[in-house]
Parts: C-alpha cells; structure tokens; sequence
C-alpha cells in the first residue's frame, strides 16, 4: 500500500509568509479532531486563525450531515477570519468561497467543474467539494473547506456517504499532492478574502455564473414548508438565486435546491 504523505506545517507557512510577507496569521495541522470548524468556533482569539486536520472524528456537513473525514486522505481546512463586516452578509460569503474553492481546483488541473447555488462544488455533476460558513454569537467567522483528494483508496467509504461524490485522484493524470493542493487553496483564499470584505460578493460573481450548473434547469426550492418550482435564471450581484416563476423573476437568499438533472447535459 502507498505510504500517506502528511501535511507539511513547515511547508505550508513557509508558502503563505512568502506570498502574505505583511499578513498575521497562526496556521495549525492537527493530526486528528473532532471538527476543524468546531475547533475555531470555540478558540478565543482575534486573529487570523487557519487549522488542517489529517482526520476529522465528526466533521460537520451542510444541513447537519456528517463530512466524511478519514485519516491522512482529503483536505479538511478551517479559517477564523476577523471581519470587520455586517453578519447579515454571511451567505454571499459561501458562495465567495465556492468561488475561490472550484478556481482552485481548475488551476490544480481538474475540469468539468461545476457549482450549484448556493455553495455545492462539483465535478462531472458529482460532489469533490463542501464548504460550511459557521458562526458563533460575539466570536470569528469560521470558513470551512473540505476536499476528496484520495478519498477513492478508502475501500467501504462509500457507504457512509449518501450523496455521489468523485475526488481528485480520479480526474487528474498526475499524483495529486495535497501539501501543493493546499497551498494553492489558501493563496486563493488569503487574496480573495480581503476583496470580499471591501467589495462584497459582486467581484465573484462573473467566475460564479460561469460555473453555474443550475442556469436554465427546472429546480424545486423547498423553503421551510413550502416548495416553489421555476426555471434557474442564475444570481444576483449578492449571490441570491434567481428563479423564474409565473412569469416573475424571484430572488432567495436561502432555499434547499432540488434538481434532476437531465442524461446528455454538458459543464460549462
Ligand atoms: C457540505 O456539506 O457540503 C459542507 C462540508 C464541509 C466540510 C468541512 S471539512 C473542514 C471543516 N470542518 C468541518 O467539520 N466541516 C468543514
């Protein structure tokens, strides 16, 4: 069996000092957590806090599932990041990351990668990524990244997954190094979250519509009770979903989205 090649602490500050000389950051590697958001929610502190696990015992998925976190095999990443911004603008910022999370994966050579609002990252219409923005009364921002990198070489995963899934390893010709797939991944996120936090999601939002799985497919919103069936008609410059129904274009700024996609459909 090929021996695990760790996450390299040296390695990965080395590469952000170097691209952020003038940026305060602390920047962990936990060998196993429960959860690297849970981690960040409850640490006390101003700064910017950035912490990878080899392993995550409960990693914590969107709508209270579960994110499959075995040792030594994906990327787990949390950020703690001080905002000076207004809480209310939080869910653009997970499409901000889906953003910066499916450029990444494209500049690290995968293709046929696609999003789904709001923040579903997927390639060849199957999920290789999750992001989850949480937060705590009076404490940071906490941005949390997931991405199968070798998930693919765990024999029985896929049962403990109930959703399609792919990872790198799959899709790409070379041997994925998760080290340089991280480094990438935090360059992009260091740069891009500053912007977000002077311009909002507007800069995003041309690289998002790009990607847009959705555009121009029958989906179904279920928001608490109710359930709206439309047309897809992309976002707004503030990452609300448009959805064209009754002859009216709607906007949300959070539903559940229900899609069934056709045999045939190309990526963009
Ligand atoms: C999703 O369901 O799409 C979101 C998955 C987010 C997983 C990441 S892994 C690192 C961070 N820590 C967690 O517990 N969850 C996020």
């Amino acid at each position: 069996m090929k021996s695990v090649e760790l996450l390299d602490l040296d390695y990965l500050s080395h590469a952000l000092r170097e691209a952020f000389p003038h940026l305060p950051f602390d920047l962990e590697i936990l060998s196993t957590i429960d959860s690297t958001n849970r981690y960040l929610l409850e640490k006390k502190t101003k700064n910017l806090q950035i912490c990878l696990a080899e392993e995550q015992t409960a990693g914590r998925g969107r709508l209270g599932k579960t994110w499959a976190s075995p040792f030594g095999v994906n990327l787990y990443c949390s950020i703690a990041w001080p905002f000076k911004k207004n809480i209310l603008e939080l869910p653009h910022l997970s499409l901000c990351i889906g953003t910066v999370v499916s450029q990444t994966l494209e500049d690290y050579g995968v293709s046929q990668i696609g999003l789904k609002w709001p923040n579903d990252v997927l390639c060849q219409n199957k999920k290789i990524a999750g992001i989850l923005v949480e937060t705590k009364s009076d404490s940071n921002i906490v941005i949390g990244i997931g991405i199968n990198v070798f998930l693919s070489t765990i024999l029985d995963i896929g049962d403990q997954i109930d959703q399609p899934w792919i990872d790198v390893k799959s899709v790409v010709t070379f041997e994925p190094n998760r080290n340089q797939l991280a480094s990438l991944l935090l360059t992009k996120l260091l740069t891009a979250l500053p912007l977000f936090e002077q311009s909002g999601f507007t800069p995003f939002q041309k690289t998002w519509l790009k990607k847009d799985l959705l555009l121009n497919q029958s989906i179904t919103l279920k928001i608490g009770e109710n359930v709206l069936t439309g047309i897809a008609k992309g976002i707004d410059e503030t990452g609300r979903l448009l959805l064209e129904t009754e002859g009216k274009i709607k906007h949300f700024s959070s539903a559940e989205v229900h899609h069934f996609r056709s045999a045939g459909d190309t990526y963009p």
